[in-house]
């Protein structure tokens, strides 16, 4: 049902990024994401993932290049998800206060959005803590909050880096299959930064393998085992095969024996 449909939801043309301090983070990154699809971006620390992540969500300008969106009159859509590494979560606001913060910047009153709010914590499983402040959660629950947050005026594109990296495995892997089950219920286009190869095979429909020293995409692999996976796909000769050939190019491409 989410399979990459073709139709494109963002093309990137020669990108390149030089930060003022003149490292050149990008270099002539060009490709398309197709709406619906779940993409990864898989490579060393800094290689750029963020800064292309970041580009495309207009929270940085390229130097060079342009992305546009085709299939929206060619601008971004006004709604974005976001979620970075750390949850980001305001300590002093309950959880509710939290997931509200998109729609208080967008100046709605609370009472209006109220029943969006609670349905993003049911979706991520977080209905009975909307009164908790984050203090009182663990790490897996408040990257779910961080999640509702990014969810709850439903973006059609959520843009997710390195989002369950400082989780314990078990938790991450819960924290896997539970995307993907949004994903599917959503219909959302994913762009997911990691530099776990293991979860890049899992989660997604293609992996962009990126390079560093400037950073430039080196690899467009196309990981065509279908949806939806679940664990026992994590057991089959195919992910194990899959997962090599990724680890292999990017092995190769840091010039390692
Ligand atoms: N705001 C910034 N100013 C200057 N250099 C930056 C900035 N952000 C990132 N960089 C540099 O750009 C390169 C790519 O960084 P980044 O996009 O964070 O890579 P990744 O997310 O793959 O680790 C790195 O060399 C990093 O030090
Ligand atoms: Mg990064």
């Amino acid at each position: 049902m989410n399979q990459a449909s073709g139709t494109s939801l963002i093309d990137l043309q020669n990108i390149s990024k030089t930060y003022d301090s003149g490292t050149q983070a990008l270099q002539s990154v060009s490709t398309s994401i197709a709406q619906g699809s779940f993409v990864s971006l898989l490579g060393p620390s800094g290689c750029g993932k963020s800064t292309l992540l970041r580009i495309i969500a207009s929270l940085v300008q390229p130097t060079t290049g342009t992305v546009s969106w085709p299939s929206t009159g060619g601008v971004r859509p006004a709604d974005i998800g976001f979620v970075f590494q750390d949850a980001t979560l305001m300590p002093w606001a309950s959880v509710l206060d939290n997931v509200y913060l998109p729609f208080k910047l967008q100046g709605r009153a609370l009472k209006d959005v109220a029943p969006q709010i609670m349905d993003a914590l049911a979706r991520v499983g977080l209905a009975d803590f909307a009164k908790s402040f984050p203090r009182e959660l663990s790490g897996g629950m408040k990257m779910r909050v961080s999640i509702a947050r990014a969810l709850v005026t439903r973006p059609p594109v959520l843009l997710m880096d390195e989002p369950f990296a400082a989780l314990d495995e078990f938790t991450r892997e819960k924290l896997d299959d539970d995307l993907l089950a949004l994903w599917q219920a959503e219909n959302w286009t994913v762009i997911f930064v990691t530099h776990s190869v293991y979860e890049s095979v899992y989660l997604s429909e293609r992996v962009l393998v990126m390079g560093a020293r400037p950073g430039r995409i080196l690899h467009d692999m196309k990981i065509d085992e279908p949806h939806p996976r679940s664990r026992a796909f994590r057991a089959t000769a195919a992910y194990g095969q899959r997962c090599a050939e990724i680890s292999d190019a990017l092995r190769h491409d840091a010039g390692a024996v």
